[in-house]
Formats: structure tokens, sequence, C-alpha cells
């Protein structure tokens, strides 16, 4: 079918309260109609999520922003003029028509505009917001294909829209822009520093005052354990293993030993990474689902570094080793 038809479709299907699989930049999401109780109901029914977790509503339009919040600064304004369509939902203070299902009961809102081609003609077209989690079963790794979003929700799923491999790879970075002084709840490839930057102020940093799934302990696991070493002490655990149980370990390029301990230890596989923090994130989750349907004794994966263009990746594999 020709992607315009596909579109078309979809817009049918959120029309009429189903639930579409929704590419975006950052990871693949569950959309719905955000107006739509009975559809948002099926959201929390296909992904086992708690009513309670509020969803984030995407536009297409800048100006659309006015018709889900209120109060909203002129520091949220000069963020959403700068980031979107991009990788950042400002979390606003809702307007008196926003539906418990999407807030989970809170008097805010979580919004942004998603910088995906098809996500951008979807939203055009159906007009209206649509929320969308990210398309996985709770507490499970979002995905970043087409391919995973139908693994992971099968017949749930009306209709799952081809957008390719997510450019982004991880979540976008969440902001909280009620108060005087704004603060990051979750850490994406948009940088605290990058905000900073374009408000000409420095940002708190992020507490658990405010009710984010991401944040729970559990959150964006496989099913293999993790484990997290950085580069000596895996370094270590190698030469002291005997190299007879199946280990996937997970290094980036500068770690120098793959081919002699792959050598020593044939019943590891190793899968090496790439080197920059942007293409480690459009990678790891695809990876990780990946070695997690192979079985493996366990999942060891080499402590990126810290530094602030990590703290994405940083923070979601830390929660996934939890
Ligand atoms: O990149 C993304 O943000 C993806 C794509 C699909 O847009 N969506 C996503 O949705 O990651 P989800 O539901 O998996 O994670 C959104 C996070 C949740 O942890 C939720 O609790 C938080 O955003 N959130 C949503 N609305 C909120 C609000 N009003 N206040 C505080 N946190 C909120
Ligand atoms: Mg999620």
């Amino acid at each position: 079918m020709k992607i315009h038809n596909m579109i078309e479709q979809a817009v049918e299907i959120l029309h009429r309260g189903g639930l579409v699989g929704l590419p975006t930049e950052t990871v693949y999401g569950l959309a719905a109609d955000a107006s739509n109780p009975e559809a948002l109901a099926k959201i929390f029914a296909a992904k086992g999520r708690p009513i309670d977790h509020p969803l984030i509503v995407h536009i297409g339009d800048i100006h659309q922003l006015g018709h889900w919040a209120v109060d909203i600064s002129d520091q949220a304004w000069t963020l959403a003029r700068h980031f979107w369509p991009g990788p950042l939902t400002l979390i606003l203070k809702k307007a008196p028509h926003v539906l418990d299902s999407v807030t989970g009961g809170q008097d805010s809102i979580g919004i942004r505009i998603p910088n995906h081609p098809i996500a951008l003609a979807l939203l055009a077209q159906f007009g209206n917001g649509i929320a969308a989690p990210s398309a996985n079963r709770f507490g499970r790794i979002s995905p970043t294909t087409a391919e995973a979003v139908r693994e992971e929700l099968g017949q749930s799923v009306d209709l799952v829209l081809e957008g390719g491999q997510c450019e982004v790879g991880v979540e976008s970075t969440i902001i909280d822009m009620r108060g005087v002084v704004p603060r990051i709840l979750r850490p994406g490839m948009i940088s605290a520093s990058e905000v900073e930057a374009v408000l000409h102020r420095s940002l708190l940093n992020s507490d658990q005052s405010i009710r984010v799934s991401g944040a729970l302990e559990s959150h964006y696991a496989p099913e293999t354990k993790i484990i997290l070493m950085n580069a000596v002490e895996l370094d270590n655990f190698l030469r002291k293993n005997s190299g007879n149980e199946r280990f996937a370990i997970i290094v980036r390029e500068s770690f120098s030993l793959v081919s002699y301990f792959q050598h020593a230890h044939p019943a590891i596989s190793f899968i090496v990474m790439p080197q920059f923090a942007d293409a480690y994130a459009h990678d790891i989750y695809k990876v990780m689902r990946e070695v997690d349907k192979e079985r493996f004794a366990k999942m060891i994966i080499e402590q990126v570094p810290l530094l602030p263009e990590w703290d994405a990746v940083r923070d979601r594999l830390t929660r996934a080793a939890g």
C-alpha cells in the first residue's frame, strides 16, 4: 500500500478509536485520539500500563499548544519554537478539557511535536492531538523499528506505520516548564546544556516528586540480566572468566581487546557499538532487543562515559540494569 493510503487508513483508525503504531524520531509510539477516553483506555490495556501514568500528547503545529496547555511561559514558547519539531517534551499546566487518562489525574500535560515525516503527515491529516506512549509493553524496552512494535503488541494494535529505524533511538528529553526555573525530568538527546544555552539560564536537576513512569526502577529492562562494568572491571572479569558461559558483551569501539578475548572465549558474543553518543543511542535499544532474544546467561554492557552527551544513554542503561 502507498504511504499516503496508509496514513489515510491510520486517520480513520484514530477517528474510530483504534490504535496505531507511530514512528517518531525518538522511538515508536502507540497512538490514539487524545480526546477519546475509550481509545485512551485501549492504550493502557495494550501496554499493561497502570492508569495513573500520564501520556505525552503529540501535536502537528505549534499553534495547537494553547489548546492543550495554559499559563505557557515565554521560556516554554522559546523552547517550543527552538526545538520543535524535535525530541523535547514540555510539561505544562493542562487546559481544563484535557482528559484524566492523558494526565494521570495530575494538573499537568506533557506535549511535543515529533520530528518524523510520517508522524507529521498523520498529525496534519488527523488535525487533533495524538496521545502516544512508547509502543512497548509496560516495563520493557521502547521499540525503534516497526517490527519491534509488532513483536511487543501484536494484535492489540490496529495498524503499524512503517517509518524505518528511529533516528534518535531513545525517548525525548522531558522538561518541566511550570516553575520559574525549568527542570529536566528525563534526560534525552537534547541535553540540559543545549536547553540552557537557548534559555540563557541554568536548570534544576530532576527529582522524583513528579510521576514519570520511566523513573520506576525496573523500566527499560529486557529479560536477560544486565550488568554494567567499566573497561577495567570488564578486562578483569574476562581475564578471570573460564569462557564457558554464554555471555553477550556490549562494548564500544575503544575497548580494544575484543579480538584477543573473543579468541580466548568462543562462548562469549561481543557486540561492538559506536564510539559516539548519537550513533550509540541510535542503535542501543535495537541491539539490546536482538541480544535479549538469544537467551544469553547475562548481558554485560561496558559503562559509557560520564559526560553530558551520554546522560540519556547512561540513564537508560542504568535503569535497564535495575
Ligand atoms: O520520545 C518520546 O517521548 C516517546 C515518543 C513516542 O514520543 N514517548 C514516550 O512516552 O516515551 P512514554 O509514555 O513511554 O514516556 C513518557 C513519559 C512517562 O514517563 C510519563 O510519566 C511522562 O512522560 N509524562 C507524561 N506526561 C507527564 C506529565 N504531565 N507530568 C510528568 N510526566 C509526564
Ligand atoms: Mg515508555
